[in-house]
């Protein structure tokens, strides 16, 4: 079985690949290198062992794309490739609009027309918005607060009305908590532009002297210390997710949601002093104000996916802390 991955050298992409690897799938890559790099490759064919496939190749050109879906014998895409920073999206509607929908669009025309019918679909949590209440299941409300979570639900429906219109077609759309963590080889990890706008990669650029301060947005929500609370993921346990749901889609038609989350929420306060007791690192931070758009507390109710697709998330918020430091001391040491 061959998976067709895009946006496979980016983060959740790049350790989705190994799992699938490890998991007896061929893979083809497809990631245009706008927010990722070559050398990722490299590095993921060390850990596999095993020349990839990879065609360097935007999906807003659909006629490369129509060219990978006649290059290879295709039976599954999961298509992570988008634009997602949250504050970027607002500034910029209509790139965020035309990149990811349009993209969307033209995987699933190729799709049909070289009758490739089965797509698993990188969504993310941020399709509720500030949730009602936690555990957050899937059943919950649909109603994002920016433009790039606005992109994902309309993607999802995208998704949902080509499976109702064309039968064949098989969806997963699989909502992400907060993906964190690294390969253990620490050869591939998260590798953000820039400043990091996500706590993990802050933390571990603070503690490898990178930056100066962490700043905690805010510490008067009402949690138990004050600081905001998540679902921290490890990447690994979300990689090994879509392969579970290639699994459920192999045998079953119709459209899967699943949420991907621990199903437990760590405050910034906890993650950062997890982060230092691990490692045995000091991460340099002060309380700032609240981040505008930030909820107090999200975190999932995961038992859809553990009940249905037999998936658990494995790792723990050390295993985390210390596979994202690992990650970040082999980025800094060979100058990633
Ligand atoms: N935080 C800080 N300082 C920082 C960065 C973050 O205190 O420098 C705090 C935030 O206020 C929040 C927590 O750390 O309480 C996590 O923030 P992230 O930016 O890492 O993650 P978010 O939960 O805000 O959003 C992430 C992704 C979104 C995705 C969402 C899904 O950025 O793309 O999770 O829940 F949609």
């Amino acid at each position: 079985m061959r998976v067709l991955v895009t946006g496979g050298l980016g983060f959740i992409g790049s350790h989705t690949v190994v799992s699938l690897i490890s998991n007896g799938y061929d893979v083809v890559i497809v990631d245009d290198l706008s927010n990722s790099k070559l050398s990722v490759l490299d590095r993921l064919e060390t850990i596999c062992g095993k020349s990839i496939d990879f065609e360097q190749i935007n999906l807003l050109d659909y006629n490369s794309l129509d060219q990978v879906f006649f290059k290879y014998a295709i039976d599954f895409v999961i298509h992570f490739a988008a634009f997602k920073a949250v504050g970027e999206s607002q500034e910029k509607p209509l790139e965020y609009y035309q990149n990811n929908l349009v993209s969307l669009i033209n995987v699933l025309n190729c799709m049909r027309k070289h009758s490739v019918f089965k797509i698993v679909f990188s969504s993310s949590a941020c399709v509720y918005g500030t949730p009602d209440s936690c555990p957050i299941p899937e059943t919950a409300d649909i109603r994002p607060q920016n433009v790039y979570g606005r992109t994902k639900a309309v993607c999802e429906s995208i998704l949902q009305d080509t499976s109702a219109a064309i039968s064949e077609f098989s969806v997963a759309l699989l909502r992400y908590f907060n993906p964190i963590g690294a390969h253990e080889s620490g050869l591939i990890g998260e590798d953000p532009n820039g400043i990091p706008n996500n706590l993990m990669p802050y933390i571990t650029q603070v503690a490898a002297g990178k930056r100066e301060l962490l700043t905690v947005y805010g510490n008067d929500y009402p949690t138990p210390d004050g600081t905001g609370v998540r679902d921290y993921i490890h990447v690994c346990d979300l990689a090994d997710g879509h392969v579970a749901v290639l699994k459920k889609l192999e045998n079953n038609t119709g459209v899967f949601i699943y949420n991907l989350g621990c199903g437990r929420g760590y405050s910034v306060l906890e993650v950062i002093h997890a982060f230092e007791e691990v490692n045995h690192v000091n991460v340099n931070y002060a309380i700032g104000p609240r981040r505008s758009g930030d909820s107090a507390v999200c975190f999932s109710n995961p038992a859809k996916a553990n009940k249905e697709l037999g998936w658990y998330a494995k790792h723990d918020i050390k295993d985390m802390c210390r596979d994202s430091w690992r990650w970040e001391c082999y980025a800094r040491d060979h100058e990633v």
